[in-house]
């Protein structure tokens, strides 16, 4: 996000103004005035502050606030105009921010070392998708799906699974997987992919040899999800088109692939809570699913268990 502009942001139901300081710190803050509750996102920049467009107020990178033009420009600000900045880090060109206290995470990003960073073959796209991140992740870890869902796109892909490996290493589930013929069938080609999935959001899938991207399907709220792609390629150097490729290569993926294929099935699919997939009768070739959710089940009992402990503490202290 370039620097004087000022974004209005909604991630887990919450909405959130982001903007950068004068040092170039990404700040992120609810996106709601102390004054009379204006949102500050449809506000600017002003002497390296957040001016809210309502009454002028304005909010430093620390959230005090340093102006209230209808008491005089130079007068003393009273308590209670302070906006609280969220927790946030930037790393490999996305902001990260703990809706909690800093000090409950260990402030660590969550990457999967070695997928594509920013540079002359690769291109990032994003959308705005109306299906809870969930879904995606658990699309993101499926491949099974490709003769069915994208028989336009890649038609002849081979029907039965073969496993070549599915393990977690590190919080991280990595899988190598075949699409095969099978005896007697129409379906003629075979499909390679490997995977890797972690938590919280994060898939990267190589989608031929040479191409590969990664993901993450971050939460708007419980029905809509941010999704972030960055494609690269390791077919033509960036001088000679390397980008275009990886451009061409994301809007298929995306625009057609994605968007009219997967999105179209993942609507169809009915869960109550999203997070539960007891219902599912999942099959070996869904083993990362079956990972992935119980990744995310655990860590949702964890930080269930620390917030009890948190309000025991704060109980325990009236
Ligand atoms: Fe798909």
């Amino acid at each position: 996000m370039k620097l004087g502009r000022v974004v209005g942001l909604r991630r887990l139901g919450r909405e959130f103004v982001l903007w950068r300081d004068t040092d170039r710190r990404a700040i992120v803050m609810d996106d709601r005035c102390p004054h009379r509750a204006a949102r500050l996102s449809r506000g600017r920049i002003r002497g390296g502050c957040l001016e809210c467009p309502y009454h002028g107020f304005r909010f430093d990178a620390r959230g005090k606030c340093r102006m209230i033009p209808a008491n005089g420009v130079n007068a003393p600000i009273p308590h209670g105009f302070e906006v609280a900045p969220l927790a946030v880090r930037e790393a490999h060109g996305l902001v990260w921010l703990w809706h909690g206290e800093l000090a409950a995470s260990n402030g660590d990003t969550p990457w999967l070392p070695g997928a594509p960073e920013a540079s002359g073959r690769s291109i990032e796209i994003e959308r705005e998708i109306p299906i809870n991140y969930l879904r995606a992740m658990e699309n993101l870890g499926d491949i099974h799906h490709t003769p069915f869902v994208h028989r336009l796109t890649l038609p002849g892909t081979g029907t039965r699974i073969e496993i070549d490996r599915c393990e977690m290493k590190d919080g991280i589930i990595e899988s190598a997987m075949r699409l095969v013929p099978d005896i007697g069938s129409r379906f003629r080609f075979q499909a390679a992919f490997t995977s890797r999935l972690c938590l919280p959001t994060l898939a990267s899938i190589n989608i031929s040899k040479r191409i590969r991207f990664i993901a993450s399907a971050t939460p708007i709220d419980e029905h809509n999800t941010w999704i972030w792609l960055r494609y690269s390629e390791d077919y033509l150097p960036g001088w000679l088109g390397g980008k275009l490729l990886a451009r061409l290569a994301a809007l298929f993926d995306i625009n057609l692939v994605f968007t009219r294929q997967d999105l179209a099935m993942i609507s169809t699919q009915q869960l109550d809570d999203p997070a539960d997939i007891s219902g599912y009768q999942l099959i070996d070739a869904d083993r990362a699913i079956g990972m992935f959710f119980g990744l995310h089940k655990r860590a949702a009992m964890i930080a269930e268990a620390k917030s009890r402990e948190g309000d025991r503490h704060a109980a325990g202290m009236h």
